[in-house]
């Protein structure tokens, strides 16, 4: 298997990423590589602003919201402490929780989606996951697991805009997919049964 890959975790609300991004991490260290999990909306200055607003402690329109995630990747991308490009060149495999096809989803709901990959164009420049990876669930199931498992619900957990956001996702896959690698994994079943499927689209790196 390549060395020291960038993996980007994909799917909509409580689709499984976080569990599977951990299984992912667990495996790749038992055969020796050095692994940095990360995530998006971030846990620096930037991402805690974008939190505020989903969990409605301040305002913020969906473009700015859109705006500020452009910011919070190129920090994620390019801070000297925590950067991802640093982590990589310091040869840790990468795996974030979201990236940009996470923008493209759900900011696409309430925007042009070709703003927002135009304005997320510097990050794609900077680092194209080795893969994507879709866990896809259906947002009845999401719905079903946010409310079993949290108090609050965000700005984005409602079961419309779920829809809308999973089907903007295969539109912008379909969109770019003479540039991106994506796999999309059924995450319906059981958590190892899927973390077994991702592990054999890993292998297939090239
Ligand atoms: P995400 O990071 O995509 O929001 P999580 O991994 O946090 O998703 O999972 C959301 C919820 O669903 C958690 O309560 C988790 O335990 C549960 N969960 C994760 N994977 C599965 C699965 N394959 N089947 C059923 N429940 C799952
Ligand atoms: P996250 O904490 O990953 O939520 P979950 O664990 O439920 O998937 O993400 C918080 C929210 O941020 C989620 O609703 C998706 C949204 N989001 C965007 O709107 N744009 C983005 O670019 C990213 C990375 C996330």
């Amino acid at each position: 298997m390549k060395k020291n890959l960038f993996i980007a975790f994909e799917g909509i609300d409580g689709s499984g990423k976080s569990t599977q991004v951990k299984l992912l991490a667990q495996k790749l260290e038992k055969q020796g590589h050095k692994v940095y999990c990360t995530f998006e909306p971030t846990d620096s200055a930037i991402g805690v602003l974008i939190r505020k607003i989903f969990s409605h402690k301040m305002e913020g329109d969906h473009r700015t919201i859109a705006g500020l995630f452009v910011a919070d990747r190129l920090d994620h991308l390019l801070n000297s402490n925590y950067g991802i490009l640093k982590k990589l060149e310091e040869g840790y495999t990468v795996i974030t929780d979201r990236y940009y096809f996470s923008s493209y989803a759900y900011h696409g709901a309430h925007m042009d989606m070709d703003w927002v990959i135009q304005a997320n164009a510097l990050s794609a420049e900077l680092l194209r996951p080795d893969l994507n990876i879709f866990i896809d669930i259906s947002p009845e199931e999401s719905m079903h697991r946010i409310n079993k498992g949290r108090e609050n619900i965000e700005m984005y957990e409602t079961l419309d805009n779920l829809k809308k956001v999973q089907q903007l996702y295969f539109e912008a896959f379909e969109k770019l997919n003479d540039k991106e690698k994506v796999c999309i994994i059924n995450g319906e079943g059981n958590e190892d049964l899927i973390a077994e499927d991702v592990w054999e689209n890993i292998q297939k790196i090239q």
